[in-house]
Parts: C-alpha cells; sequence; structure tokens
C-alpha cells in the first residue's frame, strides 16, 4: 500500500485525524518555544543604549498621559518609504526600556522615534504651543499650558524605582542622585558632571526658554530631543547582528 492509501485511514476517521493533528501542531510548537528558553536575549545588544535620565523620563510620562501616542508612532518599519522619509528602521534594541512601549499602531501625525535633535527646542516649544503657527494645516491641539504647569518632580525617585523594578538598569546611586539630575538638566550652568558620569549621551540645557524654573515643557521637549539619538547608526553595523 502506498502512502497516499495510508493517508485515506486518517482522513476517514475524525479523532484519529484529530489526535494526529495536534501531535503535529505541538511538534511544531515546541520548535518555536524552546530555542526561546535557552537564548539569553531576543534583543540583540547595540551600543549606545542607556536608560533615560530622570528627566527625559518625566517627559515621556507627560508624553503618555497627554496621548501622544494616539497620533504618534514611534516605530520605523523597514520599508523603503519609511527609512527615506524618517531614517534608520527601529531596532528592538532602542525601545527595550520602554515601559510601556510606543511603539503605536496609527499615525495621525508622523513617527516620532527619530524626532530627536531634528528641529530646535524653541520650534518645539513653538509647535507644541501653538502647532498651526508652524504648520497651518495641522491638527493637532494645543499644549500651551505645559510651559505653565511648573514639574512636579517629588515622584521621579519613585518613577525610576518602579522602571528598576520591571528590569530597567537604574543603579541605586542614579535613584537616590534622582531629583538632582533632574534640576541639574534642565538649569543653565548647573554643576551635571553627576549626572553626565551617570548618563552618557545627554542634552542638558533650558529646554522651554525659561531659566526661571523647570516646566512640564522643559521635560517634555528634553525627552523629544533624546529619542532615536543613542544610537550612532554612522558606526551601527546591521550585519554584525546577523550572524
Ligand atoms: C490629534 C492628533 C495629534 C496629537 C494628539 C498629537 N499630535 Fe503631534 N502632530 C500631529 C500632526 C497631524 C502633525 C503634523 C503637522 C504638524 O507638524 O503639526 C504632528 C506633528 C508633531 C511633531 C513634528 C514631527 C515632525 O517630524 O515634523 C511633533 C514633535 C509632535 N507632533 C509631537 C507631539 C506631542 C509631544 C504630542 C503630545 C503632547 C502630540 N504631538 C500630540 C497630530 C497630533
Amino acid at each position: 500500500m502506498d502512502i497516499l492509501g495510508k493517508h485515506g485511514v486518517i482522513e476517514r476517521n475524525a479523532s484519529l485525524l484529530l489526535t494526529l493533528s495536534l501531535v503535529v501542531v505541538c511538534i511544531g510548537g515546541i520548535v518555536e518555544v524552546a530555542p526561546l528558553f535557552y537564548l539569553q536575549n531576543t534583543i540583540e545588544k547595540v551600543e549606545g543604549m542607556r536608560p533615560y535620565t530622570p528627566l527625559e523620563l518625566a517627559g515621556r510620562d507627560i508624553y503618555v498621559r497627554e496621548g501622544c501616542y494616539v497620533c504618534h508612532s514611534q516605530m520605523i518599519r523597514p520599508f523603503r518609504d519609511e527609512v527615506e522619509r524618517y531614517g534608520q528602521y527601529s531596532l528592538a534594541a532602542e525601545s527595550m526600556y520602554d515601559h510601556p512601549f510606543q511603539w503605536g499602531s496609527k499615525r495621525t501625525g508622523p513617527d516620532l522615534a527619530r524626532v530627536g535633535g531634528r528641529y530646535s527646542d524653541e520650534w518645539h516649544v513653538e509647535h507644541l504651543t501653538n502647532p498651526q503657527s508652524l504648520v497651518p494645516e495641522s491638527i493637532m491641539p494645543k499644549y500651551g499650558f505645559l510651559a505653565e504647569t511648573t514639574l512636579d518632580t517629588n515622584n521621579i525617585e519613585g518613577s525610576l524605582k518602579a522602571n528598576a523594578m520591571v528590569g530597567v538598569p537604574y543603579s541605586q546611586d542614579a535613584i537616590q542622585s534622582a531629583q538632582a539630575d533632574l534640576i541639574a538638566q534642565a538649569t543653565p550652568d548647573a554643576d551635571t558632571s553627576g549626572l553626565l558620569a551617570r548618563y552618557t549621551n545627554v542634552r542638558a540645557e533650558d529646554f522651554d526658554g525659561d531659566p526661571r524654573r523647570i516646566t512640564e515643557m522643559d521635560a517634555l521637549v528634553a525627552y523629544l530631543q533624546m529619542l532615536g539619538t543613542l544610537v550612532d547608526f554612522t558606526t551601527y553595523d546591521a550585519k554584525a547582528n546577523y550572524r
């Protein structure tokens, strides 16, 4: 009897067909899942990635609070049109410290994964205050109140602690210095030596144009200005990660 004939036996017996199907699906499942238990990490290591500074983290919380993700994604897909418009496609490692991630599913506005450094701080403040003054046809809401709201820094230590609990490598030192680091990053002429020792590639300046106090605008602009700037793609070798 040839193999096709035997197959007929299976197809005519519903219970046997179900049992064997289950066996096949199980084998497929094990082949897919088992290697994950033996991998140290499913995210390739990329040089330059670091946890958010306290000020950026506070800005990120405001980004989430205001629902910016409803209109903006933060994931450049590996398609030619996206890469030409936004730059190098996003790597998994670039969002490994994001809790929750901001990949997004809708682009009413452009992707923001690499908006850092593309515009000046002044541009961002003006755009967030009144988007239509820069892009007349924009439907983005106005967020001018952020510049009038002093940033609440009391919870920043807890915020770093919470992130550390879910795996972001904040040291004890970084957690204890959270408030001082936050203030140093947004205060002109402040002593930033501690901040710069703990975090690489940091922009420390008066982000909102008001040096007298630290506002929610300072935090949000600091966050926007670092997006996508940590990995140096002029030296990044994509092929090295696929060996
Ligand atoms: C209702 C949808 C909507 C929401 C909510 C929204 N935006 Fe936008 N955003 C847009 C649109 C549309 C544009 C493109 C036109 C423009 O530049 O204003 C845009 C543009 C931008 C740009 C310029 C991007 C570029 O590459 O030119 C930035 C930065 C930005 N938004 C940040 C934010 C932040 C931060 C928030 C939350 C505080 C936010 N947006 C909330 C719709 C939105």
